[in-house]
């Protein structure tokens, strides 16, 4: 495998990549939720080109840029043994230049729920995957369905800016007991740990009400009452899958998203209902 943490050796090692070329980006702290997305691309691919870096755009002034774990020498022996190609782990500098000013503006999808709770970190998620995706121009777009309206915000991205790849979203990788992998997962104290599974009963529980006849607001009671009492919930609710406005009856593809708060860790979850 090989890493480059400029530009122009990255695209000089980019054009001897046979095609279809498949592209993970990542913040690094890879963990076996990452690890799928890369095997997926090891599959459908020719050649796999994974992104490490931790986007400052994309956290707000109180969260967790600067503890965010970093551990670039495990990751990249991590992605040389699942077969990756080229590593592309650029500095700040290189990906923001001092006088940086052009932002990609996601609209309202970048608003609603993640949007709301964390201001500007749509349009960091969305500046940065643009950059990433003129840099590298790949044939296909791995993306985790852990992170729902990332992935709602960037096919919107895709198509209303006429990028030409393809994108995959791939399953939630989850722990035995079905808190979703996360690189936040390691903040959570052990009381907190045996509590962040409910986020993910609770999910379960609204959907298993929905599907039994009962009204949203009914199903989304259900499921706040399996919640552990040191989770703060923050939203439960059913949402259209590409819009992310909430839905009063189940129309397929659609997510039943939750956020919550253990401790000062704050952890997401998603169901994919699909078609
Ligand atoms: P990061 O949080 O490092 O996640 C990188 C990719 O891994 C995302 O597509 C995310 O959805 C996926 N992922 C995380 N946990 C997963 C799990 N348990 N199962 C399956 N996939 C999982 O998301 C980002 O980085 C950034 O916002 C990024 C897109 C790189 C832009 O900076």
């Amino acid at each position: 495998m090989n890493v480059v943490h400029e530009l122009e050796p990255a695209r000089a090692q980019l054009e001897k990549l046979g095609r279809p070329l498949g592209f993970v980006p990542t913040m690094g702290a890879l963990h076996a939720g990452h690890m799928r997305l890369v095997e997926s691309a090891r599959t459908q691919c020719r050649s796999v080109v994974v992104s490490l870096f931790v986007n400052p755009l994309q956290f707000g002034p109180q969260e967790d840029f600067e503890r965010y774990p970093r551990d670039v020498e495990a990751d990249s022996a991590k992605l040389a043994a699942a077969g990756t190609d080229l590593l592309f782990a650029p500095e700040s500098a290189t990906m923001y230049p001092p006088d940086f000013s052009t932002f990609v503006d996601v609209g309202k999808l970048g608003t609603r729920f993640e949007g709301a709770a964390r201001p500007a970190h749509f349009r960091g998620v969305a500046t940065v995957v643009a950059k990433l995706l003129h840099m590298v121009e790949p044939d296909v777009l791995y993306l985790g369905q852990k992170d729902a309206q990332q992935t709602a915000v960037l096919s919107r991205l895709v198509r209303d800016l006429n990028f030409r790849t393809g994108i995959e979203i791939v399953e939630t990788v989850r722990e035995p007991d079905g808190l979703a992998l996360s690189s936040r997962n390691a903040y959570l104290s052990g009381p907190e740990r045996a509590a962040a599974p409910t986020l993910h009963a609770a999910l379960e529980t609204m959907l298993k009400e929905i599907q039994a006849g009962r009204s949203v607001e009914e199903a989304r009671a259900a499921g706040v009452r399996v919640l552990s009492p040191l989770a703060r919930l923050e939203y439960l609710n059913l949402v259209d899958a590409s819009s992310f406005s909430r839905l009063q009856t189940l129309r397929a593809p659609a997510f039943l998203i939750g956020a919550a708060r253990f401790g000062r860790t704050r952890l997401l979850d998603n169901l994919w209902i699909r078609t």
